[in-house]
Order: C-alpha cells, then sequence, then structure tokens
C-alpha cells in the first residue's frame, strides 16, 4: 500500500460508498475512486486529492488545466503547452529540433497533479499543470492565489460516448446501457459530470479574470479566436506581429486531431500502462448520435435542461 493511501485509510473508511460500483466514494460531493493504483501508484484517488489539499501551495504564476475526464483535457493541454512555451519551441511542423509535443504525449509535455509523482515533486510542471479534480475540492490555495484556472467542458452525449470507447480501449469494457446509467445518475469517476460542469461554470461568473470557461464545441468552431482568448487569459497574448505571420494558425495545426494523433501513434510506449494513443479517438462533435439511443439522448437532455435551469449556459 502506498504511504498516502495508508495515511488517509481512516478518513476515507468513513466516506459513503456505492453498491453498484464498490471503487467508489463520495468525497466533497462528488463520487471518486480510492486505493486506485497505476503502475502501483496511488493516481487518480481521493486519497492522492486528499494529500494536496493538505499539502499543495499554488503560486500566483501558475495556471491549472482543469476538466472533466473525456471533455478535450488532451487538447487543452496541447494547446497550452504551445501557447507558453512558442518563445522556446518553434512552432512549424518541419522545423529542427522538433517540437516536444511532435515527440511526446501532451501529458507528458502538462503533469496531471493528482498524481504521487506530481504530489513528491510539483515543481517539474514547470508552473502548468491539469486535474480533474471539482472547483469545490480543489486545494485552498489555488482558490485564494492569484493564479489562473482554464476549465473545459463538453456536450455530456459525446462525454459519454467517449468514455465508452476509453474504457473499450483500456480493455475494461463496460455494457453502454449500464454506463448510460451510471453516468446519468452522476456515478462515475469525478461525477456528477453536470456538478463539475456547473460549479467551474459558476466559478467562472463570480472570478472571471480568474477562472476561464471553455467549451469542447466552441474550439472546434471557431479555433483562432478561443486560442486568442486561451492565450491573453494565460497572461501570453499574441502581438500584433504574431498575428499576422501565423503563429495562431500554427499552433492550431500543431495541436490539431490529425497532428497529436499521428504524433502520438506507435509502440515505443510499452512500459506505460496507458498508451499515448488512447486519447485520440475521432475528436469530432456530435458522435453520440452514432451510438446512443433515442431515448438515451432524450434523458440526457431532460437532465441538463434541469440542471442548467436558470443559468445562462447550454452545452
Ligand atoms: P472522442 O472520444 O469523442 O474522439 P480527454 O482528453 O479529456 O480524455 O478527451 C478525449 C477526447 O478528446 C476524445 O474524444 C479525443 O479523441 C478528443 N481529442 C483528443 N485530442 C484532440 C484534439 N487535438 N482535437 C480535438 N479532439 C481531441
Amino acid at each position: 500500500m502506498s504511504i498516502i493511501v495508508e495515511r488517509y485509510k481512516d478518513k476515507v473508511s468513513t466516506l459513503p460508498t456505492n453498491d453498484e460500483n464498490q471503487n467508489l466514494c463520495m468525497y466533497e460531493g462528488f463520487w471518486h475512486v480510492h486505493g486506485f493504483y497505476i503502475n502501483s501508484k496511488a493516481d487518480f484517488c481521493v486519497e492522492v486529492i486528499m494529500a494536496l489539499q493538505d499539502d499543495f501551495q499554488a503560486q500566483p504564476t501558475d495556471v491549472f488545466l482543469t476538466s472533466h475526464p473525456k471533455t478535450g483535457t488532451t487538447w487543452l493541454k496541447a494547446l497550452s503547452f504551445a501557447i507558453l512555451n512558442r518563445s522556446k519551441f518553434k512552432l512549424d511542423l518541419g522545423s529542427l529540433p522538433h517540437h516536444p509535443l511532435l515527440t511526446i504525449s501532451p501529458h507528458d509535455c502538462v503533469p496531471f497533479m493528482e498524481t504521487e509523482a506530481f504530489l513528491n515533486n510539483p515543481s517539474y510542471a514547470n508552473g502548468l499543470m491539469a486535474t480533474h479534480i471539482p472547483y469545490t475540492s480543489l486545494p485552498k490555495s489555488i482558490i485564494s492565489s492569484d493564479c489562473r484556472i482554464v476549465y473545459v467542458c463538453r456536450n455530456p452525449k459525446d462525454v459519454l460516448t467517449s468514455y465508452w470507447h476509453f474504457f473499450r480501449k483500456l480493455n475494461t469494457p463496460i455494457k453502454l446501457d449500464d454506463g448510460f446509467e451510471l453516468f446519468s445518475r452522476g456515478m462515475n469517476h469525478y461525477g456528477s459530470f453536470w456538478d463539475h460542469v456547473i460549479g467551474y461554470y459558476k466559478a467562472s461568473l463570480e472570478h472571471p479574470d480568474k477562472v476561464l470557461f471553455l467549451k469542447y464545441e466552441d474550439l472546434k468552431k471557431d479555433p483562432e479566436s478561443e486560442v486568442k482568448k486561451l492565450a491573453k487569459f494565460v497572461g501570453n497574448p499574441f502581438t500584433e506581429e504574431e498575428k499576422y505571420d501565423g503563429s495562431v494558425q500554427k499552433i492550431i495545426k500543431l495541436c490539431g486531431f490529425e497532428n497529436l494523433c499521428e504524433a502520438n501513434k506507435g509502440g515505443e510506449q510499452t512500459s506505460k500502462v496507458l498508451s499515448d494513443d488512447i486519447y485520440f479517438r475521432k475528436g469530432v462533435v456530435g458522435d453520440s448520435v452514432n451510438y446512443l439511443t433515442t431515448e438515451m439522448i432524450q434523458t440526457l437532455d431532460k437532465i441538463t435542461k434541469e440542471k442548467c435551469d436558470g443559468l445562462d449556459f447550454s452545452f
């Protein structure tokens, strides 16, 4: 057992659990896995969140990329990394040395916080890190310091569809009916999806200078203006010269689905539990219509309508 899991064993044992999915426990209003190991490290589990809440100290210059799983986290990581490091790495695809995003995964360029590796050495993130932790469970210093938070959301039908494929790729397939049941009742890792989104959405309204709320669908529709918005928000806006020299378009191309998919293909990463290509499938909006039944779609739309009632927000 890892030291972290051991440290929070008693606290975790008091949390409500879930008969339908024994791996989940409810912490601060969201479902989380507990005692979960990847490569014998306790990663992405509630114990690591508790440790971050106790120990993590945000810096005012930090940028946190936040999301519910399967909403475009990998894309946001790539875009943010390319934007913030554009003076260091050339953006042209053919230039040498190759841009890091052409040889290593966006997940290696921008680490997730809720891992033991990060907890043991937070400085290796270089001020740019990602997390799926719900807004209300973020370490207090992230909320109180002057750092920036960027959130990406996506419509729930495509999130469920993406999730379902992800589990199949992981060789832990789950029936779509069962996945739908659990997801629609909020019983998935970091669920409820809707509460996750709404938490960050409300925070972005209350603190617009601190929390930027992006949508996967907007990034697809108008990448140029979204990328400019992102660069400005993280404190690294495009200069007038860059606006004309194609920098924005180069970043969009570098981080585009086709390019990242190609760069992350392959068998060289066999030492990893999750191969790098697992995060790339189709990358389109509305693919859920090819998988979900009409009834599932209606149910998810109804939940969205109820959850977003009174909010100036839709997916
Ligand atoms: P699909 O399964 O619908 O194709 P996350 O990164 O949060 O795990 O989300 C994964 C989803 O984002 C997958 O969606 C994946 O294909 C898509 N994705 C990954 N990189 C992308 C990119 N550069 N552009 C658009 N979509 C991307």
